[in-house]
């Protein structure tokens, strides 16, 4: 039975975390929008076509910030086509999912549904087949107060005040030739620019995320970064990461190990930001916006996809059905994201409803947690305060995770911990949560965790995700097949505390400052 032994201390600390650290992503894609927030005739639907029930498990899951309209869809996207009377916007072709989109649900719609349940819009411009003039359209329709035609536009479409949207990404995976008119680094460096200027200058508050490579696995990867930056540094306030983990090679070892993959992909990403900043003799550091993450390959997309017949209107695609070990890659992936809290400012769970998502809905029927809703939302709920710089000690296990993903496919060595931890320190309370996953898969582990200093009383919550199988997965027939149950045996003995894990699994530890 692996043993792991945690050091905590009060003054080691990696950094307080971002409220947006713990956002999510709606796209266009699928059944997303249309068949998953937005359902007008449904019986759960509000007067605007909203789902209630969508709504509650939302609500449940916490997201903090929502970025939209894409992801692919928003390289082809005229914001126009989403504004202003229903019934006078056009039906279009989406290239990027081989749909039609009814633009039915646009901009003013999104940021109502955000504001009805407290969560910050950010939304996307196209630096695919538009550029800066659009864009900079944009955020004065969205974001000025009011007195010019673009901003009175608005106001005649029923928003009297600015949506006040504050942070924009620049595009998206500008450098995927699946993406519509993709471009070079230097290409998309000077548009991005360009762009990115103006749009400040209608509103100086606004923060700004130039778009990183697609993945890391991409050939681009790194000079793309290098190269935007010698053009954005000065102009953008974020670089964005994307990162899809899989189980293509049904090796559950690899997969588990993934996330620190993604741990080694942020520290070049931090790595290559800040050698822009040397070479400029510049103290501005450029924070991570990690705005796509999940566990993704069922359903991914094939180049036939694109060749079926028809043009479908919200076409139940990327409906990938998470089971139990796949919420264990997930719940690595959130540990590796609080675990880089000093420069990770914003991260996106892509997506939220239906398209690779922890919420599932049956067009005009019912909605359900996928596995991977539970570790979000403890992550969401308690993941907020300082990150703790745990010391672990533990055996580890070598293992290749195979990417067949981006352009090429790449075998990646890694040598993993069992453990995969992190410990955030609520800043109000002084309570602190544990976040901890067992990759071991036949053998529970003994976990201590040393906390003295801490000023830690008693156990206020134990929760742990596991099952015999891992391939099980929640179901409209079966929505509580997979959920998390209470972990009994953690004891705290002075400032020590004991606990066994299961093997393959995901715990929840939350210890209070009174007894
Ligand atoms: O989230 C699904 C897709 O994955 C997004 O549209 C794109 O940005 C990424 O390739």
């Amino acid at each position: 039975m692996p043993n792991a032994s945690v050091r905590l201390r009060p003054d080691a600390t990696i950094g307080a975390t971002d409220k947006r650290l713990f956002g999510a992503f709606v796209e266009h894609l699928g059944r997303c929008v249309y068949g998953g927030l937005f359902e007008p005739g449904h019986p759960s639907a509000d007067a605007r076509g909203f789902r209630r029930d969508v709504l509650a498990l939302v609500k449940e899951l916490a997201p903090s910030i929502i970025r939209y309209p894409g992801g692919n869809f928003v390289s082809g996207y005229n914001w126009e086509d989403g504004v202003g009377p229903v019934e006078d916007r056009p039906c279009r072709l989406d290239l990027a999912w081989r749909s039609t989109e009814t633009n039915q649900f646009g901009t003013n719609e999104f940021i109502d549904w955000c504001r009805l349940t407290g969560i910050e819009p950010m939304l996307a411009v196209n630096l695919g087949t538009r550029g800066g003039d659009a864009a900079r359209r944009f955020v004065e329709y969205c974001n000025h107060p009011g007195g010019t035609t673009l901003s009175d536009l608005r106001k005649d479409h029923g928003w009297p005040l600015p949506h006040e949207v504050k942070l924009w990404c620049l595009g998206n995976e500008m450098d995927g030739p699946w993406q519509m008119q993709a471009r070079t680094a230097e290409d998309y460096g000077r548009v991005a620019a360009e762009t990115a200027k103006m749009m400040k200058w209608v509103d100086p508050t606004i923060e700004l995320a130039a778009a990183g490579s697609s993945g890391r696995n991409m050939p681009t990867f790194g000079t793309w970064e290098s190269t935007v930056l010698d053009h954005c540094f000065d102009h953008v306030d974020y670089m964005s990461l994307h990162t899809y983990i899989n189980n293509d090679a049904d090796d559950m070892p690899a997969f588990l190990a993934a996330p620190d993959l993604m741990d080694g992909f942020i520290e070049e990403v931090v790595a290559i930001s800040d050698a822009a900043a040397a070479k400029r003799r510049s103290g501005k550091r450029i924070m991570l916006s990690f705005d796509e993450w999940n566990v993704w390959y069922r359903t991914r997309r094939t180049p036939e996809d694109r060749a079926r017949p028809g043009w479908p209107v919200a076409p139940p695609i990327l409906e990938e059905r998470y089971s139990m070990g796949d919420a264990l890659a997930f719940g690595g992936m959130c540990i590796s994201l609080l675990n880089h809290a000093d420069r990770v400012k914003v991260a996106c769970l892509a997506q939220l409803v239906n398209a690779i998502a922890p919420i599932m809905t049956e067009t005009g029927g019912s909605a359900w947690r996928q596995t991977i809703f539970y570790p979000f939302a403890q992550f969401s709920h308690f993941g907020r305060g300082t990150v703790l710089r745990a010391e672990i000690e533990c055996p580890a296990y070598d293992a290749t995770y195979y990417d067949p993903r981006g352009t090429q496919e790449l075998r990646f060595p890694v040598t993993a911990p069992y453990l995969k931890l992190a410990a955030v320190r609520d800043d109000i309370l002084g309570g602190v949560t544990l976040f901890a996953l067992n990759r071991h898969l036949t053998e529970p582990m003994h976990l201590k965790v040393d906390l003295e200093g801490m000023g830690l009383r008693g156990i206020r919550a134990a929760r742990q995700l596991c099952d015999a199988d891992l391939a099980a997965a929640n179901t409209a027939a079966e929505p509580d097949r997979v959920r998390p149950g209470l972990l009994s045996g953690v004891v705290l003995t002075g400032s020590v505390l004991r606990a066994t894990l299961a093997p393959a699994s995901w715990t929840m530890i939350r210890l209070g400052t009174s007894g």
